[in-house]
């Protein structure tokens, strides 16, 4: 996945440096780059073409850095550090950061809509969909905008669900949907591993608030308690560590289970699955 993000990254020295340089900082300082990783896997359990697939994966790693520099901000989570080195704006600035968001951006919808392997109407269903998960109507940005808005003494449970589905779990479902679609899925097949996104996206996102609580910064690469500092609503705020863990270990089997019709050839995304609520960064 990284020799991909490298073929598709302006280098370094190459002009306007500062913007590429921003980019670069942010999208190589590691990552679990698991949305290609899940959509990579959901393509190959229909044996979509490799070479597209790896292609669709690095543009959502572009997508998903984006929203991690626009994260960090200081109009938004203000954090320091992430993936273990200073944020995007602590090295090149503010107006650097955001520049460098938009950029990855708009790249990712340039490198997806290019010609390839992928048929122009699987490449369109794909932007159709994808632009629609990471908008303002139950996709990211408007997650990020509820996110904001709530504090955790007056969240609701359907707020927090709200926030979790929207800011992350729409994206991860489209990861795995967008592999699907490459790869030619039937209808059927496409509704259920969207549904296995859906609830494996969840779950990713009450993990990620258990480790802000139980993680240090050390192994997270970014800063641990910041959730509690910025009285966000989270799931161990609203229903405690345990309860989550359990909320997060059903949702889980959940989705492994839809899994079931594919036999040995769903071992991949089970085995995603399971690390998604054990991992430790
Ligand atoms: C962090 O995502 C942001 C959330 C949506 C919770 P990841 O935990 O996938 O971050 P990286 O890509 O590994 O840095
Ligand atoms: C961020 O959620 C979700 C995004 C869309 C980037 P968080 O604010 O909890 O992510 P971290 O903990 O900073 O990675
Ligand atoms: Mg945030
Ligand atoms: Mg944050
Ligand atoms: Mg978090």
């Amino acid at each position: 996945m990284d020799k991909e993000l490298e073929r598709i990254l302006p280098g370094a020295d190459e002009h306007p440096a500062t913007i590429h340089r921003a980019m670069r900082h942010s999208v190589f300082a590691g990552g679990k780059r698991l949305r290609p990783i899940l959509c990579l896997e959901a393509g190959r359990l229909f044996g979509g073409n490799e070479e597209a697939l790896l292609r669709l994966g690095a543009a959502l790693e572009l997508i998903h850095t984006y929203s991690l520099i626009h994260d960090d901000l200081p109009a938004l989570d203000n954090d320091d550090l992430r993936r273990g080195r200073p944020t995007c704006h602590k090295v090149f600035g503010e107006a650097a950061a955001i520049l460098a968001g938009d950029a990855l951006l708009t790249l990712a919808f340039e490198t997806i809509s290019a010609p390839g392997p992928a048929s122009e109407s699987q490449r369109l269903r794909v932007i159709h969909e994808l632009a629609h998960a990471i908008g303002t109507k139950g996709g990211m940005v408007g997650g990020q905008m509820v996110d904001l808005e709530t504090s955790r003494a007056t969240a609701r449970p359907e707020t927090l669900q709200y926030i979790h589905s929207a800011k992350t779990g729409a994206f991860i479902r489209m990861a795995v949907r967008a592999g699907g679609i490459f790869a030619g899925a039937p209808e059927e097949d496409l509704d259920r591993i969207s549904t296995y996104g859906e609830k494996v996206g969840l779950a990713f996102q009450i993990a990620d608030d258990l480790l802000d609580v139980l993680g240090s910064s050390e192994s997270l690469g970014k800063t641990a308690g910041k959730d509690g500092q910025q009285q966000k609503a989270t799931y161990p705020a609203m229903y405690g560590v345990e309860e989550s863990q359990r909320i997060a270990a059903q949702l889980i089997g959940e989705a492994c289970k839809l899994l079931e019709p594919y036999g040995d050839r769903g071992l991949r995304l089970r085995e995603i699955a399971l690390f998604l609520i054990t991992r430790k960064s």
